[in-house]
């Protein structure tokens, strides 16, 4: 029987084409087609998430033919070449540093965290939320609250440290809670950097924004395994003018000001200045060229997604050994829980000997090495993360999966379960 994977990207002729006409124009790294990108991923971004209103088709999404009107509000959109990068610049630029205190969850990608080290600034974990794979709003102000009561009294390991930084990630798509997270961000005058790395597009359950729209930056994941891809690729957005600045000139060099077409435009200036030791981010447009054809196809990429989860949902809502994830989001993940998490390793086995692909999304940060021995912490600091770690595996969730390779899973879980149950009755 053909095997299942975990993942496949949903590419075509369109992407071949867009391919080809980059090889065939001269440019192969980033020029018109990134700036393409950018522009039209924010033309997406500012139409209404609402589902009631009237999406524009992927033909009417170039610019000449977007309505004025749907436009929410103005977003920059920076191109670059991996989420990690965009992480990277959007703290840079709302600047984090050493000494600062940048709040993430240990239930992410090690990208999350790893940027903050960049910047010589230290992450402080907190726990996800009982029965959700996001941040504990709860959890987020006690861990500011106890930081900021250190920094008065003793000389505990994060004693010193500014609160400066929050990244909520949207974990498999789904949307974190955002009012709460940016109304303790407000107080405690922080700031906001959405990792959306998994969320586009993802409406926020108010459907009045788009998941990556709500903090003063978000960050997509144009990875090979992401929503939408590019292979390797990312997108920075923001609605705040100097932070858009900053990360343009960061992201290419340090040097101040656009010099991509220096060569292929001849009414353009040779001279640039270097205005910081910036970083090498920018997006080919090799790989912007797929993107543009991507963004184009998202929301019928997110519709086959979704009915890949339903066909999930409806398998295994009433199966007691087992719990489905929340509803909503751009469905990047499908987590399924076990009530009884020594099933889940060997359920990974099972669907492997049957051909079946799966992933575990994620093991928490705070169980790694590296970020463990730093911050001196135990498994059970972060009890919820430890434990969803430990009763989660990933399904396949691919456009293009087929209704009979969802039920293979489906049978395979199902059969997985049963056995189970009548050995330990
Ligand atoms: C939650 C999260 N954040 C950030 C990233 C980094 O994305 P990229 O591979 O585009 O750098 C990933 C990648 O898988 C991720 O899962």
């Amino acid at each position: 029987m053909e095997a299942i994977p975990f993942h496949r990207p949903y590419v075509g002729t369109e992407e071949e084409e867009a391919v080809i006409r980059v090889l065939r124009s001269g440019w192969l790294t980033t020029g018109v087609e990134a700036l393409a990108f950018e522009k039209e991923f924010a033309e997406f971004l500012s139409q209404s998430p609402d589902p009631q209103s009237e999406y524009l088709q992927p033909e009417h999404l170039q610019s000449e033919h977007l309505q004025p009107q749907l436009l929410q509000s103005q977003l920059f959109c920076l191109a670059v070449n991996s989420a990690t990068s965009g992480l990277h610049l959007a703290l840079e630029a709302v600047g984090v540093g050493p000494g600062d205190a940048v709040f993430i969850p240990s239930y992410t990608f090690t990208a999350t965290a790893e940027v903050v080290r960049y910047l010589g600034a230290e992450a402080v974990f907190v726990d996800i939320a009982p029965d959700s794979y996001n941040m504990d709003p709860i959890k987020l102000e006690a861990a500011i609250s106890s930081i900021t009561e250190k920094k008065q009294s003793s000389n505990a390991a994060s004693a010193g440290l500014r609160p400066k930084a929050v990244i909520p990630v949207h974990i498999g798509g789904l949307p974190c809670d955002m009012e709460a997270i940016s109304g303790i961000a407000r107080r405690y005058g922080l700031a906001v950097v959405e990792d959306a790395a998994h969320a586009f597009p993802a409406r926020m359950p108010d459907a009045a924004r788009w998941a990556g729209t709500c903090g003063d930056a978000g960050v997509f994941s144009f990875y090979a395994s992401k929503t939408i891809t590019t292979g390797e690729g990312g997108m920075v957005v923001t609605a705040r003018e100097e932070l858009a600045r900053r990360i343009q000139v960061m992201r290419s060099h340090g040097i101040d000001r656009p010099v991509w077409n220096r060569y292929t435009d001849t009414a353009a200036s040779w001279f640039y200045e270097v205005v910081a030791p910036g970083f090498k981010y920018n997006l080919p447009d090799l790989l912007a060229a797929v993107g543009r054809v991507q963004l184009c196809r998202a929301m019928a990429l997110l519709e086959m997604r979704l009915a890949i989860a339903q066909r999930y949902d409806r398998a295994f809502e009433n199966e007691p050994a087992l719990i489905i994830p929340p509803p909503g989001g751009a469905r990047h993940l499908y987590t399924l829980r076990f009530m009884e998490p020594s099933q889940r390793d060997p359920f990974i086995e099972y669907l492997r000997n049957q051909g079946i692909g799966t992933s575990v999304h994620f093991i928490p940060l705070h169980i790694m090495p590296y970020y463990q021995e730093r911050y001196g912490l135990q498994p059970e600091d972060l009890p919820e993360s430890y434990k969803r770690f430990r009763e989660t595996v990933s399904l396949p969730i691919w456009p293009g999966m087929s209704g009979e390779q969802a039920d293979r899973v489906i049978e395979a879980a199902l059969c997985f379960v049963g056995r189970h149950r009548s050995a330990n009755p």
